[in-house]
């Protein structure tokens, strides 16, 4: 309800609507893969690699990922890796439950790592990437204050002519699964772990990431990065306490394909630090981003 009135309040002052903020995550266009700027945004699907038939057969089989409807809209089955595209995603049936895959134990050397009801953080920071995992329950939804700093940056982007939407935000265990399932059953597993975290895996069910793009697009495109908006948000993301997470050149650390749309919310001051140091945050934790099997 806060965000709501704050939005409507940031929407009367500036004329217009802050179409990402205003967007609930539902709605959002899903994208589909290559087609992405031709097709109807409504597909995309994800199963999921090695479980892809013991989840769920039919669906697995049955279901294109790259045209069939899928829910949120989130990265995009890579044609190159200049130009990697989001996908839909869609809320999987609720009865589908799979136990999180088992990761590394956090290092004991690294510095104050702890897990606290199997969350994994540093120094009091979150942290999910293909090392460190969240639990199936794991479901907190979209974190307010990093979508009050969204809005934030959202309003400022705006007011310099750079609208922006969200393409993708809080994303359950389950939505993620039904998302990655459908990218390994078109690009296999191989290729869809470049550019899709598994289950329990992603950052966007920490509720503390956000896929932003340009309003009229349907398709998350590593191009987004070196237009004006991409650039101001890689330059400009950390004064509202967002870091680009999987920055190009990073891939052997973070475990993806550069993503200029994904941003993870850190707070202004951590956020700062990371964006000084060109860093990922990876080797800024000094941690690694690996599946453990
Ligand atoms: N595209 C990012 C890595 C995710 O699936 O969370
Ligand atoms: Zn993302």
């Amino acid at each position: 309800m806060k965000s709501i009135i704050s939005l409507l309040l940031l929407t009367a002052l500036i004329g217009t609507s802050l179409s990402g903020c205003l967007r609930p995550v539902e709605d959002t266009p899903p994208v589909t893969p290559d087609t992405a700027e031709e097709t109807a945004p409504d597909t995309t699907v994800e199963t999921e690699p090695e479980t892809a038939a013991e989840t769920d057969p039919e669906t697995a089989a049955e279901t294109d990922p790259v045209t069939d409807p899928v829910t949120e809209p989130e990265t995009t089955v890579p044609e190159t890796e200049e130009e990697t595209e989001a996908i839909a995603e869609t809320d999987p049936p609720a009865s589908e439950t799979v136990p999180p895959e088992e990761t590394e134990e956090p290092d004991p050397d690294a510095a104050d790592i702890t897990v606290v009801d199997g969350v994994t953080y540093i120094g009091g920071v979150l942290i999910v990437n293909k090392t460190y995992s969240l639990p199936e329950t794991y479901a907190p939804g979209m974190n307010q204050e990093a979508f009050d700093a969204l809005c934030r940056m959202f309003y400022d982007a705006k007011v310099l002519g750079y609208p922006l939407k969200v393409a993708s935000s809080y994303r359950s265990f389950y939505d993620q699964r039904y998302i990655y399932n459908g990218y390994v059953s078109v690009n296999g597993q191989a290729a869809a772990d470049r550019f899709s975290a598994r289950p329990g895996h992603s950052e966007h069910q920490s509720g503390l990431a956000f896929d932003v793009d340009h309003p009229d697009s349907n398709a998350l495109l590593q191009s987004f990065g070196d237009s004006p908006v991409g650039i101001w948000i890689a330059e400009n993301c950390h004064k509202y306490g967002f870091i680009i997470r999987y920055p190009q050149g990073k891939e052997h650390l973070t475990g993806y394909m550069y993503e200029p749309w994904h941003v993870r919310y850190l707070g202004v001051e951590l956020a700062t630090e990371v964006y000084e140091s060109g860093l990922c945050l990876e080797e800024f934790f000094g941690i690694t981003s690996a599946y453990a099997e």
